[in-house]
């Protein structure tokens, strides 16, 4: 959560700034600053405003010295999801001390800021902002003299949390200098420049190379140069690289959509391509999942819907036990794991505090530990004993969709091999289920083209309905979960997603004439049931949306008001073509209640607070 850019080199900047922050307002978008150096005027000249960053353009652009702005050739901008204090000017990063002497731009949580705070106050400091990270930038100012990376070297001593921040002086004109803890920093290199970032999707096209900083080590960027130093002030090599050429990194796009979420959902075929060829290539070596005493996927969100699916594939598939759970929970309540256990993080951004947090639980407790992600290089890549990577390409909108197509996808061919593995599965079988799986790119695409019109008519039809059921059973109650979870989040319209089974149990007071309740009756060994279940809801008088298998919908059809029929796959793995609809009509109802799917209200993309 917020996104940081730095620049230091030979070009003005505050363009350079702009643009990377517009990339990385994924990561938040509630306020937004910079603050670029004069270096005659010997001050920093800080410009923040509320909202995203086509407003901070605009105050960019009203300020009194915008010649100076425009001339700067070193520059920190933060793009803001707010944790500590309200969403305001004041609480907007670049933050500064008193005196102005420091200015950071700062993504995490200091832990520690209470404490840190009140020193620092009797000490003389006056603060200026409700933030946590206030207190970094006095503590920076307070030892200037030692020059700025020991600075930053002895403030992050005093620090507990997680964070990533970088800092600037104008005492010492050129030079950026940026540290992190278990948030992501990353470097890269131009001629004569160097850039700091929370991403590489927030630095420009054309660098040279990238690196990723380790923990507490400090980078003191210059135009010419940079060093990077250990805890102890020693000097270092960043270790971890992400880009070796110029130009290699994927630049995420609208390809012609009035959205990200648009065009990200339009992508998945090749997102799936993309990871299926990945995960050939790769080689992975699944024997630690084989040898598994239980296997437990933990994430959060749309992962742990994904974990949902993977728990089918794993015992199923693979002849494993597996559980999953929501990280938020898993790691607070002592879970019952250890030497022999596979704890495996599913997470698209590679950053989300609670399955880090949940990782680290499992790594004490001397489970072998795997991560899922679709971003290499993220923090996840450099906790886990091994890594499996989708292929999905960044993804931008706030709402998953290729991500969680692909994950499935990857758990697929990861159970598949642990039940060849395992001897669960034949060689032959194993044969088949590979076949459909390299199938599914097509039948993604089959099902977006099936569910355009009865996808459109249930817009048409639903958009001002107050409160939406989605109801699945077996490996259909992930996709109930996901379709509810992307109404929430794009079209904020109330929605609850139940085991069909379960609905007598309560929710089907809920329903009264007219109820949309959306049926995810994909083939299954429960369809039948499922069909009664939905005849039950009908009999309340309850309008019905099924998403059906081709071939299986027949046994659905005539309880269904509208039906969306996919093509048909392997069961387990029509979770992938089944959420197609329903990410289509969350999208469609944002639209129609004429909301930004890409920028849904308090939401963040990348998670990093708990
Ligand atoms: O990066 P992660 O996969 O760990 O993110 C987990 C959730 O924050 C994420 O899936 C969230 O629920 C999405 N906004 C869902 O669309």
């Amino acid at each position: 959560m917020c996104g940081i850019v730095g620049y230091v080199g030979n070009r003005p900047c505050i363009d350079l700034l702009l643009d990377g922050l517009e990339r990385l307002e994924y990561r938040g978008y509630d306020s937004a600053g910079v603050a670029l150096l004069d270096d005659d005027a010997a001050l920093a000249l800080r410009v923040r405003s509320v909202g995203g960053i086509a407003e901070l353009r605009g105050a960019v652009a009203r300020h009194p010295d915008a010649e100076a702005l425009q001339a700067s050739r070193t520059g920190i901008g933060h793009t803001r999801w707010a944790t500590h204090g309200r969403v305001s000017e004041g609480n907007a990063h670049p933050l500064s001390d008193d005196g102005e002497r420091v200015q950071i731009v700062l993504n995490g949580i200091v832990e520690n800021h209470v404490a840190l705070r009140s020193q620092l106050r009797r000490d003389g400091a006056v603060f200026s902002s409700e933030t946590d990270a206030e207190v970094v930038a006095h503590l920076v100012a307070g030892a200037l003299d030692r020059g700025l990376a020991e600075a930053v070297r002895h403030a992050i001593a005093q620090l507990d949390g997680h964070f990533a921040f970088v800092a600037t002086s104008p005492q010492e004109p050129g030079v950026l200098v940026g540290t992190r803890r278990a948030c992501p920093l990353v470097v890269g290199y131009g001629d004569e420049e160097r850039f700091l970032g929370s991403a590489l999707v927030g630095l420009p096209d054309d660098l040279r190379g990238a690196h990723a900083l380790d923990d507490d080590t400090v980078v003191v960027a210059r135009a010419d140069g940079l060093q990077v130093l250990d805890a102890r002030g020693g000097i270092v090599q960043p270790r971890q690289l992400l880009l070796a050429d110029a130009g290699a990194h994927a630049r995420p796009s609208r390809n012609g959509h009035d959205s990200f979420m648009l065009a990200e959902i339009e992508e998945q075929p090749q997102a799936l391509r993309r990871t299926l060829r990945a995960q050939a290539a790769a080689g992975w070596d699944v024997g630690p999942l084989a040898r598994a005493r239980r296997v437990s996927l933990i994430a959060c969100g749309t992962s742990y819907h994904a974990g949902l699916v993977g728990r089918y594939l794993l015992e199923t598939w693979g002849g494993v036990r597996a559980e999953t759970d929501v990280a938020s929970e898993w790691r607070h309540r002592d879970p019952d794991v250890g030497p022999g256990d596979v704890v495996l993080g599913i997470t698209q951004s590679g950053e989300t505090a609670d399955t880090l947090g949940a990782l680290r639980v499992a790594r004490e407790r001397g489970a072998h530990v795997l991560g899922l992600t679709n971003a290499s290089g993220s923090q996840i890549t450099r906790e886990a004993d091994a890594t499996v990577l989708t292929d999905a390409g960044p993804e931008v909108s706030v709402a998953a969709t290729k991500t969680f197509v692909t994950q499935v996808a990857a758990l697929a061919g990861l159970s598949l091999r642990v039940g060849l593995a395992r001897g669960t599965l034949t060689p032959s079988r194993a044969a088949l289920l590979l076949d459909e799986l390299e199938r599914l790119p097509d039948v993604v695409e089959a099902a977006r083209a099936a569910s355009a019109a009865p996808i459109e008519r249930a817009v048409e039809r639903w958009s001002d309905e107050g409160f939406f059921l989605f109801l699945g059973r077996h490996v259909g109650l992930p996709v109930a979960l996901e379709g509810a979870l992307k109404l929430k989040e794009v079209a904020y319209v109330p929605s609850d997603a139940y085991a069909a089974g379960e609905m007598k149990h309560g929710p089907i007071a809920l329903l009264r004439e007219g109820t949309p309740v959306v049926v995810v009756a994909t083939d299954s060994p429960v369809l039948d049931k499922l069909r009664s279940n939905v005849a039950e809801v009908r009999a309340r008088g309850a309008h019905v949306l099924a998403i059906a298998t081709e071939g299986a919908a027949g046994v659905i059809a005539d309880e269904a008001d509208e039906l969306v029929l996919v093509p048909p796959t392997d069961p387990l793995l029509s979770p992938v073509p089944a959420t197609v609809p329903l990410q289509l009509l969350a999208y469609g109802i944002a639209r129609a209640r004429g909301l930004d799917p890409d920028r849904p209200r308090n939401l963040a993309k990348t998670v990093t607070v708990e």
